[in-house]
């Protein structure tokens, strides 16, 4: 025999019974972006690996050793997309989308890949829920985008939720904080961990990251970025603030907060739950006002974030959904069997065809485990009708079934 093929690691399948829940998550989601104006939009599963490259940033560990990218026959280099927000900044400007009354805001769900150590929560095809909205830099903007990913684990009853918010600051104030924190690093070269050296020059921020105990020491006594913000940063954080507080989100400043990714600048916010083990990060997300520069595009500014959706399972309480009931089960194997069960199907009822052969008792009994109301005994000469609620049967012709069923559907 041939050997046995599995899903890649790091993957997984949707059975069935764990569909009711994602779509939940999914229509939980929608509700709640689309009743603050969020429209839903779904770019490509493939872009441009240089979409990535200069949208997510070179010096990021997505692009540096987590994307799957791959060469067509046109020797194009192509990445699966590891995030959404590129994207999304993308498709705005290809699309136009700066004559629409600003800010646009969108929304998206679908599957992402990055090749990460698969552990429980991480993956290497996962979901994301996201929502951004690019032309304003409004902190108000900011505060919705917070108080919705907040809503959302909210409704998903979302266990132990911590909120982190912090800013970046704009290139300019980042960069003069930038010096002082690499001057940092280099004075206590000798205690930090090999990855934090080899990257002190491409990527200081990241050494808050670490978890290197020595490393750790070091930060304590950091520089922190907060305290180096400019004026126009500064307020910019307080009215997103004052927003959260007027609305009685609970949440924690958190000055040395850095996420994966390089087109960050002011707001930034992390989502966690303290009931998820080490990968605790439900959502989070920030402004992104230089990601259009860094595309080719007009200066943009954008906000959004997004949630995992294996995360918000892991750490909510979504109720699963209920299988449809079933209106008619059609017991028998022949073509009038046949032929009554796509009747009702066009009629709009949840049939249920029987298609193991089993005896009459049998049949019942499969109809009787399948909650189905009505089930219709077809033989070659008749067909009885019984109500699996009263037990009483009736003998009817085929084209009576239907029209019984769906007033027997109606009067319960
Ligand atoms: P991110 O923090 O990289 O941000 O991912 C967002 C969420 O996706 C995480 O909080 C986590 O729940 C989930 N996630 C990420 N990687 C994995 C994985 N390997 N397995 C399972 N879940 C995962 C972004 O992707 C940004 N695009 C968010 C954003 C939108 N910023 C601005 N707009």
């Amino acid at each position: 025999m041939a050997e046995r093929i599995n899903a890649p690691r790091g993957t997984y399948d949707v059975l069935p019974d764990q569909d009711g829940p994602r779509r939940v998550v999914e229509e939980t989601a929608r509700r709640i972006l689309e009743s603050a104006g969020y429209r839903r939009i779904e770019t490509p599963i493939f872009e441009h690996t240089e979409l990535f490259a200069r949208g997510v940033g070179a010096s990021t560990d997505i692009v540096q050793k987590e994307m799957y990218t791959f060469e067509d026959a046109g020797e194009r280099s192509l990445t699966l997309r590891p995030e959404g927000t590129a994207a999304v900044m993308r498709a705005y400007h290809e699309h136009g989308m700066q004559k629409l009354p600003q800010p646009v805001k969108l929304w998206y769900f679908g599957p992402f890949f990055r090749r990460e150590r698969p552990q429980a929560g991480r993956y290497r095809q996962f979901w994301q829920v996201g929502a951004e909205a690019i032309g304003s830099d409004d902190p108000a903007v900011d505060a919705e985008l917070i108080l919705l990913l907040h809503e959302l684990a909210g409704e998903l009853g979302v266990r132990d939720v911590r909120l982190r918010i912090g800013s970046l600051g704009t290139p300019e104030s980042r960069a003069a904080y930038r010096e002082k924190l690499i001057a940092h690093l280099r004075a206590n070269e000798d205690k930090l961990s090999e990855e934090v050296r080899d990257r002190i020059d491409f990527n200081p921020l990241r050494a808050f990251d670490s978890d290197h105990p020595g490393t750790q020491e070091v930060m304590r006594s950091a520089p922190l970025l907060i305290d180096h913000l400019g004026k126009e940063d500064l307020e910019h954080f307080d009215e997103v603030r004052a927003r959260l507080d007027a609305v009685g989100i609970d949440y924690e400043v958190d000055p040395t907060l850095v996420r994966g990714l390089d087109y960050y600048t002011r707001t930034l916010f992390e989502l966690t739950s303290d009931a998820l083990g080490a990968q605790s990060g439900v959502g989070g997300g920030g402004r992104y006002d230089g990601l259009a520069e860094q595309l080719g595009a007009p200066p943009t500014p954008g906000i959004g974030w997004a949630a995992g959706i294996e995360r918000l399972l892991l750490a909510g309480q979504t109720p699963g959904t209920p299988a449809p009931p079933v209106d008619l089960y059609v017991a028998g194997t022949n073509v009038q069997a046949f032929a009554l069960a796509a009747e009702g199907l066009r009629a709009g009822l949840n049939v249920q065809l029987e298609l193991a052969g089993r005896s009459r008792k049998g049949m019942l009994k499969a109809a009787d485990r399948a909650g189905a109301r009505y089930v219709a005994l077809v033989g070659d000469e008749e067909t009885i009708l019984k109500d699996m609620e009263t037990g009483e049967q009736e003998e009817m012709t085929p084209q009576a079934v239907v029209a019984h069923v769906i007033k027997g559907r109606h009067q319960s």
